[in-house]
């Protein structure tokens, strides 16, 4: 038995600015004609969720709209991003207060045959804040009973970009001390899979024995030199196939008639990224 997840990521949605919904519409229809099990949305659902529950409700309603079975991931834009990185708009309790009263929980464990899939809140990942520590008795309470299912992760943020020592003070990636955190809490436990969005860039990667898969954005890329090439600069999503033997496989899935939005065209979305720098977008 294949269970088919398709993982979108990064919509951007907003009904006062709603650059992005075109695209997230075409996917919506190839989903509702592909009919996947399961949606998984890995964060920046809404375009500013972090200050706007208005933006949160669309992506909610937007969601539903889809007719299948869905869960969802926080992102920065979401709930604020991490205090390692935070330069603007840090992730707080009033702020995940928000996400969860439309979305409900910000983390969650799912069992399908042969598998386990662990979904975590990458903004609180660490932090001492109110349901971060539920969130460490989650992983650990999942690792504890896995059995001999496989264990998939999806989170907002990639773990890393090459390896689990480096250290970089990034807001692309997952800051070394929650990182460690995390991989205590994971004990002997090695992932199958890690499964992210966040970078707007398609990527695989096999590191430390897990396969590292980023989903590309269904909203916009950002061009260079604005953002350095890691992977693939395109929209689209992911299809995952979980088998119930713990073997899987991903495609990355284009739709005729996707727009590959530049975040540069759109200054009124996040301010003009050519302003930022290379090394922030
Ligand atoms: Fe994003
Ligand atoms: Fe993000």
């Amino acid at each position: 038995m294949t269970i088919r997840i398709a993982q979108i990521s990064d919509t951007h949605l907003s009904p006062e600015k709603p650059f992005f919904r075109e695209n997230f519409d075409k996917i919506a229809e190839s989903l509702r004609d592909s009919r996947p099990d399961l949606v998984l949305n890995t964060g920046d659902l809404a375009l500013d969720g972090a200050d706007h529950e208005a933006d949160l409700v669309e992506a909610r309603a937007a969601h539903d709209s889809l007719g299948l079975e869905w869960h969802a991931l926080p992102g920065n834009h979401d709930v604020g991003d991490h205090l390692d990185v935070a330069r603007r708009q840090p992730v707080n309790a009033a702020r995940l207060e928000r996400y969860r009263s439309v979305f409900g929980p910000d983390c969650w464990s799912l069992d399908v045959p042969g598998w386990r899939l662990l979904g975590l809140n990458a903004l609180t990942l660490g932090l001492d804040l109110a349901g971060a520590a539920d969130q460490e008795m989650l992983v650990r309470d999942a690792v504890a009973d896995l059995g001999g299912r496989s264990l998939a992760i999806f989170l907002h943020k990639p773990l890393m970009d090459e390896t689990y020592e480096e250290d970089l003070a990034s807001n692309r990636f997952t800051t070394k001390g929650p990182r460690q955190k995390l991989l205590a809490a994971l004990g002997s436990v090695t992932p199958a899979l890690i499964a992210c969005g966040h970078v707007h860039q398609y990527r695989d990667t096999l590191v430390a024995g897990t396969r590292h898969i980023w989903a590309p954005a269904t909203s916009f890329m950002i061009s260079d030199p604005w953002q350095p090439g890691y992977g693939v600069k395109a929209v689209g999503y992911v299809e995952h196939a979980f088998e119930a033997d713990g073997s899987f496989s991903h495609r990355l899935v284009g739709v005729r008639g996707l727009v590959h939005h530049d975040l540069a065209s759109y200054p009124e979305a996040y301010g003009d990224v050519r302003a930022w720098g290379p090394g922030n977008a």
